[in-house]
Parts: C-alpha cells; structure tokens; sequence
C-alpha cells in the first residue's frame, strides 16, 4: 500500500465517523417558547418537524411531588391529544414521549398562528365574516371535543391554532386535561374560555354567544352544559360581589 492509498483509507474512514457521529448525534432545537411550566422547541424527529415540550424541573417543588405532577400533566396531554385525534377533532400527532427527559415530541402544525394573534390582527369591522366563521368553528370543534369527554381545562385563545386564512383549527396545550361525561365539567370548561376570550379581546360578547351557539348545535348534551354553564356564572358573579 502506497502512503497515498492509506492517507486516502485515513481521510475516507473519518469521513465516514463524522457522517455516523452527525447520524447519530441529536437533532437540533430551536427554543420557540419559554413559559411559565414548559419550553417548546421546534425540531425534527426522523425527517419530521417537530415541536419538544420539555415539562422543566420546579426546584420550589418537592422533588418526588414535582415528578408525580409532570409525569401525570404528560400522560394527561398525550391521552387527550390522542383521544381528540381518534374522534377527528385537530390536535398534534404524538411522535414520542420521555418521562425521564421529561418531553413529548409531537407534530409541529405548519404554519399554525396562534388564533389570539389571528384575530387581534383582523379588524372587527371589515373582517367580520372571517371573526364569525372562525368563532362557529371553535363553538363546533369544542362540541365535538365535549362529546367525546374531553375536557381541555385551560380553553383560551392562545392554545388554539389555525391557518393564515383562519382555517384547519387544530387544539394544543392539553396538559391541564382530563376525561369526565360530567355537564358540570364541561360547563367549567367553557367558563374559562368564556373569561379568557373577553379579557384577551375586548368587546366581543356577540362573538362568543355566537360560538355558544354552534356549540349549541354541535353538542349532543348541549342543553345541560349551558345550563351548567349559566350555574358556574352566576357562583363567578355571587363570588366577586362578595369579594
Ligand atoms: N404542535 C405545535 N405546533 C406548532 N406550534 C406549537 C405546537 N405546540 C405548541 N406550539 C407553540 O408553542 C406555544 C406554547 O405551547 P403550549 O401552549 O403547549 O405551552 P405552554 O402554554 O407554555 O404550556 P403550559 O401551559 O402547559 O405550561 C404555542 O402558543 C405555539 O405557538
Ligand atoms: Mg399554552
């Protein structure tokens, strides 16, 4: 062998190390955002894009109660996206879970726009016809969603996300879930979205009445949720009068 020939075999078989190494080594993440509980990155997993929340350590927690809760959060989050996506409703793919890494690597909805950022970009006026079908669409997809007893628990406009034209409304964040066939829970469910969308867009009553009404028309037990609904309202307002 000529010292051409080896320096050539040298040069090839640490190419080959540095291709396997890159293979093998983890796929990047950009941080996309940082809250309060979890950090969402966007990645890929095997050639898919793919969104990591990465559930972080709460130091003030007890560490066994911290790992119970975020394990539990976790399971909750994977159940329901599955069960939203077994009954069509939206919601991320599930690629993989980590309990120890604490993560979940689900699918990245391209180019999802948070439905809060949606509709503080259209004007109430001149995109009126956008604002009230996408509000009949989230009235019909949380009918659906309470018809399968899913419960979200933290319903704002920030954990839903649609398309640039307002469509393809797809549900995340579900790690405050839970599945219960109670009227009551469901009830509660859209209590808090009813506080969170008037506080996050002013001036709106008219649009969630009209998503209660689609809700109305989607929902089998319709009849009992709102009554439950219109319960829940009432303690909210006997509760702030007291102070
Ligand atoms: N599957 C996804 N595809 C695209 N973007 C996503 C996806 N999941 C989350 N995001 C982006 O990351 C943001 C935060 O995600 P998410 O609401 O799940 O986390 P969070 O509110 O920080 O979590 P938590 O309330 O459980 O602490 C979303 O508003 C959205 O912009
Ligand atoms: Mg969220």
């Amino acid at each position: 062998m000529t010292s051409a020939q080896s320096a050539e075999e040298t040069m090839s078989s640490a190419s080959d190390k540095d291709t396997v190494a890159a293979q093998c080594a983890p796929p990047s993440k950009v941080l996309v955002q940082q809250g309060a509980e979890a950090r969402v990155y966007r990645s890929d997993f095997f050639g898919k894009p793919t969104i990591i929340k990465e559930r972080f350590v709460k130091s003030y927690r007890v560490p066994s109660l911290d790992q119970k809760l975020t394990h539990r959060r976790m399971n909750q989050e994977v159940r329901s996206m599955a069960r939203c996506r077994r009954n069509g409703i939206r919601a991320p793919a599930v690629y993989h879970i980590d309990l120890k890494q604490r993560t979940i690597h689900m699918e990245d909805i391209k180019d999802g726009l948070c439905v809060k950022d949606f509709i503080r970009n259209l004007d109430m006026g001149s995109d009126e016809l956008v604002l009230n079908e996408l509000v009949q669409n989230i009235g019909k997809l949380l009918g659906k969603m309470h018809d399968c007893d899913v419960i979200h628990g933290d319903l704002t406009t920030s954990n839903m996300m649609c398309s640039p034209q307002g469509e393809n409304l797809t549900l995340i964040d579900f790690g405050l879930s839970s599945v219960s066939a109670l009227a009551e829970d469901k009830g509660v469910d859209l209590y808090v979205l009813e506080r969170a969308f008037l506080s996050t867009h002013p001036n709106t009553e008219h649009l969630f009445e009209m998503l209660m009404q689609s809700y109305s028309q989607a929902s089998r037990n319709a009849k009992s949720v709102v009554a439950k609904l219109d319960e829940v309202r009432m303690r909210g307002r006997k509760r702030t009068m007291l102070g």
